[in-house]
């Protein structure tokens, strides 16, 4: 656990440290193209190398993000080039329904698709992400008033929320700009209030998934999935958590989420080991063996970036400050120097980790994953200029 006192200590990543390192990490977006335009890496590296995958699983939209952050950096036809190609490849997914039965219609369409219509008035990308949000909508349940994440509809096994949904919310709010409906924003509110009154605890830690009655919509219990322990926090669901609230205040304009931002990102910043790059889960600390999870901070700091938008000054340092910290702190230990050493940004993440308390098995245990490479990016991003999100 750190102390504020503490914290301010750390070193500061410099504007000219978020040119080299985005400079870098542009160039490596660049060299591995090659790879990557008609497929797209897996959802995680294997000893630090994706293999290609078909457009499957929630990660996809990732890689096709740090595509459009590229472009932008440089200007190059060769990004747009390759972004148009996936776009293509989004709206058949869409169109053909591969895989998307689930609610992380967000995390894949807004990050390749949004981002297309926003930067190029790509018209096939705005048709894919509004069939998307489409999708999306479909799974809203009006008993809780929440969007079920996983399985089939209804089912009193599968009736719950999970704190990442937070990030699929903007989807909605920009479907419902574009569109004019403003259904997509009530619902999108609605879950978002949801989520807010039930995944936060007292002590501001999270739980990554909440279930409801299918019957009277009333809540049951908050669940882990990807944790550690029902109770613990898991790192990664804690940083949806900050960008989540960011996303909320930037739509909603709820000061109630400028409140909770704070306690959450404050539980999250506390509880760092001393090298600043949490573990897996906040219930392991210095010493422990346990691995690692580098995208947790890298979508932590995305968050406090966002929300220093929306806070008063003292604040708006304050968050900054702390997430220059700790990008520099992912940045040193973690940044991918060179395509020999792999064909993602940022090593040590970690996408699942087994524990005697979750189902999971691990999977992409101290590798690259593709939303920790995405983020990673966008941080360096928005210190390199005002940038209009995506999100
Ligand atoms: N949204 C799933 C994850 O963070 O692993």
């Amino acid at each position: 656990m750190r102390t504020v006192e503490q914290l301010l200590t750390y070193p500061k990543i410099s504007g000219k440290e978020v040119k080299e390192y985005l400079d870098l990490a542009v160039g490596l977006v660049e060299h591995n193209l090659k790879d990557f335009t008609e497929y797209f890496p897996d959802s995680n590296s294997q000893n630090n190398f994706y293999p290609q995958t078909e457009n499957v699983e929630w990660t996809t939209g990732f890689w096709t993000g740090e595509i459009w952050l590229s472009y932008e950096a440089t200007g190059k036809e060769a990004f747009k080039k390759a972004g148009e190609v996936q776009v293509d490849s989004f709206l058949k997914r869409i169109v053909d329904k591969v895989d998307v039965n689930h609610h992380d219609m967000g995390f894949l369409y807004t990050p390749s698709c949004v981002a297309a219509y926003k930067l190029t008035g790509n018209e096939t990308a705005k048709k894919a992400a509004l069939l998307a949000a489409d999708n999306l909508m479909a799974r809203f349940q009006e008993k809780g008033q929440f969007f079920q994440a996983w399985g089939e509809l209804g089912a009193p096994d599968n009736y719950r929320l999970i704190i990442d949904c937070l990030l699929n919310m903007p989807l909605l709010f920009w479907a419902a700009e574009v569109t004019g409906n403003s259904d997509y924003a009530q619902k999108a509110e609605a879950h978002i209030k949801t989520a807010m009154n039930y995944v936060i605890r007292e002590d501001h830690s999270t739980y990554h998934t909440y279930f409801f009655d299918p019957q009277t919509g009333e809540p049951v219990r908050g669940v882990t999935h990807q944790g550690h322990r029902d109770g613990s926090a898991w790192a990664r669901g804690q940083a949806w958590g900050i960008y989540g609230c960011a996303m909320a205040y930037r739509y909603v304009k709820n000061p109630e989420y400028i409140d909770i931002f704070k306690k959450v990102t404050d539980y999250f910043l506390t509880h760092l080991p001393s090298d600043l790059i949490p573990y897996w889960d906040f219930d392991f600390d210095d010493g422990s063996d346990q691995s690692r999870d580098s995208s947790a901070s890298v979508a932590a700091v995305c968050g406090m970036l966002e929300m220093s938008k929306y806070m008063e000054k003292e604040d708006a340092e304050y968050y900054t400050d702390m997430a220059k910290r700790l990008l520099l702190a992912a940045a040193k230990e973690c940044a991918v120097q060179s395509p020999e050493q792999s064909n993602g940004l940022l090593l040590h993440g970690t996408y699942a980790h087994a524990s005697e308390h979750n189902p999971c098995a691990n999977r992409g245990v101290d590798e690259c994953n593709t939303w920790g490479d995405y983020y990673y990016l966008e941080a360096l991003t928005r210190l390199s200029k005002d940038w209009q999100l995506y999100w």
